[in-house]
C-alpha cells in the first residue's frame, strides 16, 4: 500500500530543501506538539513544559477568546458558517462592511479580503503582470512573493532580485529595464527574520523615478505599527508601516495578514477601487477558490475593536520585554539583527551545525521553543535564532532566555 507515494516522498527529498529538512528535524523545534496553552506555557507530547518563543501573535490576541469569540459568533448567528461560493461570485455584506472599516484604519481608498498572504501573493502578483512587465524582489523577501513572481515570469513578466537592501542595485535594476510596462517591487514592510523594517521613504522616492509600484507585505507589521501621533507607544496604531512611516499609497499595494496580530488567520490588500474591482476578476483564488468565513470577519472586527481598546498598554508591555532582553543579550555580548526593536530578536550563531546543537539544548534542558533560522534560509554566517515576543510573555520567561544564553557564553562566542 502506498508504494509509489512513499517512493515520491524519498525522491522529492532531494534538492535544495532536503538540507533545511534534515536539520529542522534535527533541532527538535520542528512540528512541535502544542496543547493547550495560557500565557505562552504549553505541555509538548512528552509532558514536558515549554515557553513558546516562537509565535508571530505578538498582541496575544490568539488567546483573547473571551473578547473576541462573542461578535464571531454573532457574524455566524447572522450569517452562517460558511459562504460556499468564491469572492467573485459573491459575498456577504458584512465582508465589504469590514473591508470598508480596514481601509479606513489603514488609510486606503478601499481594501480587498483574501484568505491570507499567501494566497493574496500569489493571486495579485501574476494578476498585475504581463509580458515585458518587471518584476524585482529583495533578496529577503518573504517567499511567499517569490511564488507569486514566478507565476507572473509564467505569463512572460521579467523576474529580478537585487540583494537585501541595496537601494543602488535596484535603481540599476529598474534603469535597465526602464521600458517595461509595469514594474513590481516585492519587499516585506518588516522582515520576518530580523524584525527590521524596510526603508520604504526611500524605495519610494526610486520607485517614483521609474513609474514602479511597491507590493509591501506587512504580514507582521499591520497590527503592531501605525500611526504614532496619538499613540502613547513607540510602534503606533497598528495601521501598519505605510502610516508608521507617514507615507501615502500612491504607489503602494500593500497587503497585511492578520494571522499574526489578531488572532484571525486572514489577509487584505490596501488597493484602489479600480483595482479592487480588477483584481476580483484577475486575481485566480478569488475566483477558484473559497473566501474566509463568517467567523473570521467577526473575529479581525472584534480584533480591531480591541486594538483600539488595549493597544498601546500591550504595546507598552512588549517594548519594555523587547528593551529588557536586548539588554539583557548585548550585556553578554551576543550579537542581533534587531535595529528598529520590533519584537523579533534574532540572535547570531556562528554556524548551522552550532545552530542545531543549541537549539536543542533550549529545548531540552530550558524548555524553550524558538525558531532555528539555519541555511539556507538564512545566508552562511548569518545563520540565528529568532524569538518573538509576545504579550502573553511574561518578564520571568525572558529571564530563562538570557540564563541560557550566558550558561553556554563561552561556547557561542567562541
Ligand atoms: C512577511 C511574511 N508574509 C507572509 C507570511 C505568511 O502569512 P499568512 O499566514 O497570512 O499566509 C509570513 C509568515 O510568517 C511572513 O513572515
Amino acid at each position: 500500500m502506498y508504494e509509489l507515494l512513499n517512493k515520491m516522498s524519498d525522491n522529492i527529498k532531494s534538492g535544495s530543501r532536503k538540507d533545511l529538512f534534515k536539520l529542522l528535524n534535527e533541532s527538535s523545534q520542528y512540528d512541535v506538539t502544542i496543547s493547550k496553552s495560557r500565557n505562552r506555557v504549553f505541555i509538548d507530547k512528552n509532558g514536558k513544559e515549554i515557553i513558546d518563543f516562537a509565535s508571530g501573535n505578538y498582541l496575544g490576541f490568539d488567546k483573547r477568546q473571551e473578547e473576541l469569540l462573542p461578535s464571531a459568533i454573532q457574524a455566524v448567528k447572522d450569517y452562517g458558517l460558511h459562504t460556499g461560493r468564491a469572492r467573485l461570485t459573491g459575498h456577504y455584506g458584512l465582508c465589504l462592511e469590514l473591508e470598508a472599516r480596514l481601509a479606513r484604519f489603514i488609510r486606503a481608498e478601499d481594501a480587498l479580503i483574501v484568505t491570507n498572504t499567501f494566497l493574496g501573493s500569489i493571486g495579485i502578483i501574476p494578476a498585475l503582470l504581463e509580458e515585458n512587465d518587471l518584476v524585482v524582489m529583495d533578496k529577503a523577501a518573504h517567499a511567499i512573493m517569490f511564488h507569486g513572481a514566478q507565476l507572473a515570469r509564467d505569463k512572460g513578466a521579467i523576474l529580478k532580485s537585487y540583494p537585501h537592501d541595496d537601494l543602488d542595485q535596484l535603481e540599476t535594476l529598474l534603469k535597465t529595464h526602464q521600458h517595461a510596462r509595469h514594474k513590481l517591487i516585492c519587499l516585506d514592510g518588516v522582515y520576518s527574520i530580523t524584525g527590521n523594517y524596510v526603508r520604504l521613504a526611500e524605495i519610494q522616492a526610486i520607485a517614483h523615478k521609474y513609474n514602479a509600484i511597491l507590493f509591501v507585505d506587512d504580514a507582521h507589521g499591520f497590527g503592531m505599527l501605525g500611526n504614532t501621533v496619538k499613540s502613547q507607544n513607540p510602534y503606533g496604531d497598528g495601521s501598519g508601516i505605510v502610516n508608521y512611516l507617514d507615507l501615502s499609497y500612491d504607489n503602494i499595494l500593500y497587503i497585511a495578514g492578520t494571522a499574526k496580530n489578531m488572532g484571525c488567520a486572514m489577509a487584505f490588500a490596501g488597493v484602489s477601487k479600480k483595482l479592487k474591482n480588477t483584481l476580483l476578476a484577475f486575481s485566480k483564488p478569488l475566483d477558484y477558490s473559497q473566501q474566509p468565513i463568517p467567523f473570521a470577519f467577526g473575529l479581525l472586527n472584534a480584533g480591531l475593536d480591541l486594538l483600539a481598546q488595549e493597544g498601546d498598554v500591550l504595546k507598552i508591555k512588549i517594548h519594555g520585554m523587547v528593551q529588557e532582553l536586548l539588554a539583557g543579550l548585548a550585556q553578554l555580548g551576543f550579537e542581533t539583527f534587531c535595529q528598529n526593536g520590533f519584537p523579533i530578536v534574532s540572535v547570531k550563531i556562528p554556524n548551522t551545525e552550532m545552530l542545531t546543537t543549541f537549539s536543542k539544548i533550549l529545548y531540552s534542558d530550558y524548555g524553550l521553543f524558538v525558531t532555528s533560522c539555519p541555511y539556507p534560509t538564512m545566508p552562511k554566517g548569518s545563520e540565528c535564532i529568532r524569538m518573538t515576543i509576545t504579550a502573553m510573555n511574561e518578564p520571568w520567561q525572558l529571564k530563562k532566555i538570557i540564563q541560557a544564553f550566558s550558561d553556554y557564553k563561552e561556547e557561542i562566542l567562541l
